[in-house]
């Protein structure tokens, strides 16, 4: 309402491709996020009930979820989590085995559930390609007592390559100062067997040498002498049919420049009807993400060259997290994950899944659902997330990930005031065009079946 049809116009994103070389960015502007206030959330509802529109939210989890332990009964914490794949983004089960790839931390260790990610670990999980609900076997840390307690492991991808040899791709974090974590986009070659004795582990996973990859360049992408809170992280590395014989990566970044130093842009706006002197003095300006885009140089997947980003959230939101391409019908799906708290001043939007779609890796992506909203947990978005009546599920779950079929799973981290740290049940999207809706049924916790089978069948 209000909105000048000039202005409006404006703001429609055509979907159209661009040379994935070139320096086009798609813009997720204020205009259109705020299409979820507008248009997706429901003004009336009692305080603390739902108010986002039910096929944009992610059916409520039980509070009485189970959770995943080690093959002794004891609680692993698991959050972010990948499963092998290849790199056309099918999910891959090796030798008769389903794995999966998951942050990982100890319950019994002394911190919290809120302090794990300086301490994450990449755990692995393995069970029967035949049997996708029969829960997950712990299998241990990928790197087991060589990350220094300073340093994290933190999410990626992995990518199945020949005779059991996969790439696994992840974000090394140094914290040694603390004040300034330092993120390095790293790759391990790694090897899967399960050809031991019947009195070993059905399945076991070596690591080789880090080969550390990229470190933002400050030009594209915030470094950290320019924001000690970057974001730089979370590769997802994939090959287009579009331009075959190139391997791309796309991660979560920050528009780079010293931090408060940008200058909100009409061009970030889009039809918002704002200022955008006033959405900078507003403090806007320190919510700088963007979605990275970076191309092989090398056969061998070690050499990276960055390209411009794909996708700018300027003084809309500060984190675009765990970026990843679904192809579908000669489209690409860009999925992202961000939060309620990282949304600029003035903007409101729940903590889940965001997508947006276009003609190619690099176009003028529409946001899914006009909002770029796909799927968020059950939110009052009327009140404040700090709101004491706010809906008890608001952080439900996070970390989705969309797997082939539409399935999304993701990790469950408050239920109600009871805290996670275990795969939530998987749920399925259903999209069509720019539009997507939840399929209002909880599938089984922790469902990540494969659909591609590498190796021999199994046993
Ligand atoms: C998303 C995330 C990732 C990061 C990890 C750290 O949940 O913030 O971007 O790799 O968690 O725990």
């Amino acid at each position: 309402p209000g909105v000048p049809a000039a202005h409006a116009a404006g703001d429609v994103h055509t979907g159209q491709a661009y040379d994935p070389a070139s320096s086009y960015t798609m813009k997720w502007t204020r205009a259109d996020a705020m299409k979820i206030m507008q248009t997706q959330n429901n003004p009336n509802v009692p305080p603390g009930a739902n108010s986002l529109l039910p096929s944009l939210t992610m059916p409520a989890i039980p509070r009485n979820f189970p959770v995943m332990t080690d093959p002794n009964g004891k609680q692993v914490w698991v959050w972010d989590t990948w499963p092998l794949t290849d790199l056309q983004g099918n999910n891959v089960s090796y030798n008769g085995y389903n794995i999966i790839f998951s942050l990982v931390a100890d319950p019994y260790a002394g911190y919290t559930f809120d302090d794990r990610h300086v301490h994450a670990r990449i755990g692995y999980w393995y069970q029967p390609s035949d049997k996708p609900t029969s829960g997950w076997t712990y299998g241990g840390q990928v790197f087991a007592g060589r990350t220094p307690a300073t340093q994290a492991e933190w999410s990626g991808s992995a990518k199945i390559g020949k005779n059991g040899q996969f790439q696994l791709f992840y974000t090394h974090m140094n914290f040694a100062d603390r004040s300034k974590p330092k993120a390095v986009i790293t790759l391990s070659n790694g090897r899967i067997r399960t050809d031991h004795p019947a009195d070993g582990p059905a399945l076991s996973i070596t690591m080789g040498k880090d080969q550390p990859l990229l470190e933002p360049d400050g030009k594209w992408y915030q470094n950290v002498a320019q924001n000690p809170y970057y974001s730089f992280r979370d590769p997802a590395v994939f090959t287009d049919p579009a331009n075959p014989g190139k391997t791309y990566m796309v991660f979560e970044g920050n528009t780079a420049g010293q931090r408060g130093a940008y200058q909100c842009q009409q061009s970030d706006l889009g039809a918002s009807g704002e200022n955008p002197a006033q959405v900078t003095a507003s403090g806007a300006n320190f919510q700088m993400a963007n979605i990275g885009l970076a191309v092989a140089t090398d056969r061998k997947l070690t050499s990276w060259k960055f390209l411009p980003p794909i996708l700018s959230g300027n003084c809309v939101n500060d984190q675009t997290e765990r970026p990843q391409f679904v192809i579908k019908n000669g489209k690409y799906y860009l999925f992202t994950i961000s939060h309620a708290f990282t949304y600029a001043a003035g903007l409101r939007g729940p903590d889940g899944l965001y997508g947006f779609v276009g003609d190619g890796i690099r176009s003028d992506f529409k946001p899914l659902n006009t909002s770029g909203l796909a799927m968020g947990n059950p939110t009052d978005l009327n009140l404040s997330p700090t709101d004491p009546r706010q809906n008890g599920r608001q952080y439900q779950s996070y970390s989705h990930y969309v797997m082939p079929g539409d399935l999304v799973e993701s990790f469950i981290d408050d239920v109600d005031g009871r805290r996670g740290g275990t795969l939530a049940p998987t749920v399925k999207l259903n999209i069509s065009g720019a539009t997507t809706s939840v399929n209002q049924q909880l599938l089984p916790y922790g469902y990540i079946p494969s659909n591609v089978a590498v190796g021999h069948p199994g046993k």
